[in-house]
């Protein structure tokens, strides 16, 4: 009987110890995994909460992107930086002399078209890295020497909808794209894949309470910008962005909506407008008061002007 029972003993410390192997492969696994999105799924029972989406998110230094791929490669982005200075295309930009601060911070982030040539002093000369919409995509491809050229090691990360950015010779918008690289084989262009585009829409429901399309809305360059930055650097610096109250406090200053269109329409205008579009808007100021929550959690600066964060 006590031969038994010592058979018994092992037996169960056996399935003991399986079980323990099991569990820490299965959080190794989970640990590893290098979808961002992975996480939105509940791990051992725990709830997603817009809290815990990035800041337990752990930052690690050149783990691939799995949601943004190279074209014509589908390599993964790897990209790392201990400070990106964000600039913005806001008319915030003019007069404020940002450029020579921008250009100490080692990587220096655009958005769409917004050109540092002829601007160097109010937003710098360096290019790290730009976040284009699709829809900005056919004004690259104006100046393609300039954007894509030989000599300039600018990382494109374009984001866009399906149906422009599908790979089956139907996406208007990536035929673009890999008509580019064929040209300019040494440029750096990356597409955010459709689950990571899901993503920032989840992102902005859980932040928001709404749906980004039944509300009839377009997420902004912006937003793609910051939830890329928020994964990809240590520390981020904002350059230009208004703040959620900006349009509403007395004697704001009026600026065009970029930097690079003077005599364009005043940018709280265009922001006023955007907000209350029943469709086709961008929400810009609701999409500013989530940033204001992020920067709580994260090493987020804001300059030009300055945001007060308790
Ligand atoms: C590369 O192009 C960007 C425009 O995105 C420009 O700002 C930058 O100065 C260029 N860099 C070089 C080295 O030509
Ligand atoms: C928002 O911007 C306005 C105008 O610059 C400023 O007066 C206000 O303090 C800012 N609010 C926060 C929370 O930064």
């Amino acid at each position: 009987a006590l031969w038994l029972w010592g058979l018994h003993h092992y037996k169960k410390s056996l399935i003991a110890t399986s079980l323990i192997v099991a569990v820490s492969l299965f959080v190794v696994v989970v640990n590893y995994s290098e979808k961002p999105y992975f996480l939105l799924q509940p791990v051992f029972g725990q709830t997603f909460s817009s809290h815990w989406m990035f800041s337990k998110q752990p930052y690690k230094a050149f783990k691939p992107h799995l949601g943004y791929v190279s074209i014509p490669k589908q390599e993964p982005l790897k990209l790392h930086c201990e400070l990106c200075s964000i600039v913005s295309s806001s008319g915030q930009m003019l007069g404020q002399a940002a450029g020579p601060q921008i250009d100490r911070s080692p990587c220096i982030w655009r958005m769409n078209n917004a050109p540092s040539r002829g601007f160097e002093h109010d937003v710098g000369q360096r290019t790290t890295l730009r976040v284009v919409s699709h829809t900005s995509v056919p004004l690259l491809l104006q100046k393609p020497q300039y954007f894509f050229g030989q000599g300039n090691d600018t990382i494109y990360v374009v984001w866009g909808p399906l149906r422009n950015m599908r790979k089956d010779g139907k996406g208007i918008v990536y035929n673009m794209l890999r008509q580019a690289a064929e040209n300019y084989p040494h440029a750096r262009i990356y597409v955010t894949t459709e689950d990571r585009m899901n993503y920032c829409d989840m992102v902005f429901k859980k932040e928001t309470g709404k749906d980004r399309i039944q509300s009839g809305s377009y997420l902004s360059t912006g937003w793609f910008t910051l939830i890329l930055a928020m994964d990809m650097c240590k520390e981020i610096h904002i350059y230009g962005m208004i703040n959620d109250t900006y349009c509403k406090t007395e004697g704001y200053r009026k600026v065009p909506y970029h930097y690079y269109e003077a005599g364009s329409r005043d940018e709280c205008a265009e922001y006023l407008l955007h907000e209350s579009a029943p469709y086709g808007g961008h929400r810009f100021i609701t999409e500013k008061s989530v940033f204001a929550k992020w920067a709580k959690t994260h090493a987020i600066k804001f300059f030009n002007p300055p945001w007060q964060l308790s």
